[in-house]
């Protein structure tokens, strides 16, 4: 069966961008299906850094079409930038590689104007979005009043959506006393982008089942990450789509039946960027260590806003869920290397909340405030692993760290990834 679908198993960041890379060299076609930009998906082939953020990490791969599918929320100003940023580094990026569902969802300006004001007004609540217009897209697309990519076709009815949307949002914005949008400057770059994005527009849920039938090998990119998915991750401190398997399903419109493989790619310790509780995240100088200081494009930096990333131990509570949630195959686990030099590495197996022992996370945001590790502390291990590349050549303690987290989340360990290239992938 052709499809694959990755997806992120804790918060974001994991490196799946690296892991369809890799995945994508025997691929036909390499397809997102939900979120937008406030992905940043980071691959580094050949010494040069590409940071996507909204076409698929597979166009690096000649031979595989992209497919940005009808569960995205697409900034078309933004796309077209990061179509002529790939250009410009001899990356081949036109319509016969590249497709935007005509299902998929544009976001305004005011959706980007919303996101800001949004947040302003949570005060200490905040979520710390990403600031690009997501939740606000994804409100209009289920409240029925979202505009869809496919209106780039008839470019008349599409400036007046536009222009409607942004009325209606400074109509609320001076009620509220707050600067208006000046619509006049988003005007004409929407309208160039439209004209530019228009040859890429195609009905993605028809070409994906009709290449599905004849057996083309798909992989589906995972944007964000199981515990930020709107209803499996800890909600309200999410994003506003669903980055978990069913999705991949909806947010590219074929049936289960195609699918034999769905990975879940896991960071080797945790992180977060945003708000919300994290019951493994770590202080001082254990979570620079896990961090970096930002010299290297592989630090814990978020690769969309900048923004340090959070750090902790391993959350194998978490991992095990998002196994459940998602039924993976297999794991991919990155980042394997960072964890060199730890005298000791502990791994969060359950919570303590409020005096009783749980295997999965609660579903409550006040519980998982509460939510106190057990750890179990395994043995770490000097050796620099990034030139290894088979499972039986890791040292001792880190095999025994690897293998632990398969037996955790009772989930085979598909590949272990020990450096940020192509080829640094450890294989069983
Ligand atoms: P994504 O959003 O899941 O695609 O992940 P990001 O690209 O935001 O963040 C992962 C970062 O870790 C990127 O900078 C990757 O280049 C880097 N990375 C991925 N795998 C490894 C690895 O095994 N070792 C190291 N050192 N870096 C890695
Ligand atoms: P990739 O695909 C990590 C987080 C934001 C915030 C919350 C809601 O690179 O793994 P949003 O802008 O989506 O409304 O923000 O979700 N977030 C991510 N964190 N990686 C991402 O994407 C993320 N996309 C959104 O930080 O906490
Ligand atoms: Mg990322």
């Amino acid at each position: 069966m052709p499809a694959t679908i990755i997806i992120g198993a804790q918060w974001g960041d994991e490196g799946k961008g690296r892991a369809v890379d890799w995945l994508a060299s025997d691929a036909d076609i390499v397809a997102r299906y939900s979120g937008g930009d406030n992905a940043g998906h980071t691959l580094y082939v050949n010494s040069e850094v590409f940071k996507l953020h909204l076409i698929p990490s597979g166009i690096l791969h000649p031979q595989a079409v992209c497919v940005l599918g009808n569960g995205m929320v697409v900034n078309p100003v933004n796309m077209v930038k990061e179509i002529d940023q790939l250009s410009a580094m001899g990356i081949d990026v036109t319509p016969e590689r590249l497709m935007l569902s005509t299902r998929a969802h544009i976001i305004t300006p005011a959706h980007i104007t919303l996101d800001s004001v949004q947040e302003k007004a949570r005060g200490d609540q905040k979520l710390g979005t990403t600031l690009r217009g997501i939740g606000p897209a994804y409100l209009d697309k289920i409240g029925r009043k979202g505009i869809r990519a496919g209106k780039m076709s008839d470019l008349e009815n599409y400036l007046e959506a536009l222009t409607q949307a942004i009325e209606q949002t400074n109509e609320q914005l001076r009620r509220d006393g707050l600067p208006l949008i000046d619509l006049d400057a988003h005007l004409q770059p929407y309208l160039e982008a439209a004209e530019r994005l228009r040859p890429f527009l195609a009905d993605t849920t028809v070409f994906l089942n009709e290449q599905l039938r004849s057996n083309a090998q798909v992989v589906c990119e995972g944007a964000q990450g199981t515990l930020l998915d709107v209803d499996h991750g800890s909600y309200p401190f999410v994003t506003s789509s669903s980055p978990s398997v069913g999705g991949a399903l909806s947010g590219l419109g074929f049936g289960p039946k195609y699918v034999d493989r769905v990975i879940g790619v896991a960071k080797a310790f945790s992180t977060r960027v945003g708000s919300g509780a994290m019951p493994t995240e770590l202080e001082g100088a254990l979570a620079q260590r896990l961090r970096g200081t930002g010299e290297n494009f592989w630090d814990e930096f978020g690769t969309t806003t900048g923004r340090p990333r959070r750090c902790g131990w391993l959350d194998a509570v978490i991992l095990r869920y998002a196994c459940a949630v998602n039924g993976f195959t297999e794991l991919i686990i990155t980042k394997l290397d960072i964890l060199s030099g730890f005298e000791e590495l502990k791994i969060a197996i359950a919570y303590q909340i409020h005096g009783e022992r749980s295997d999965y996370p609660p579903s409550t945001m006040e519980e998982l405030q509460h939510a106190q590790p057990i750890y179990e502390t395994l043995p770490g291990w000097s050796e620099d692993v990034s030139g290894i590349r088979r499972m039986e050549d890791l040292p001792k303690n880190a095999r025994a760290y690897v293998e632990r987290i398969a037996e955790l989340c009772d989930t085979p360990i598909y590949t272990v990834s020990v450096g940020p290239e192509r080829d640094q992938l450890v294989h069983a």
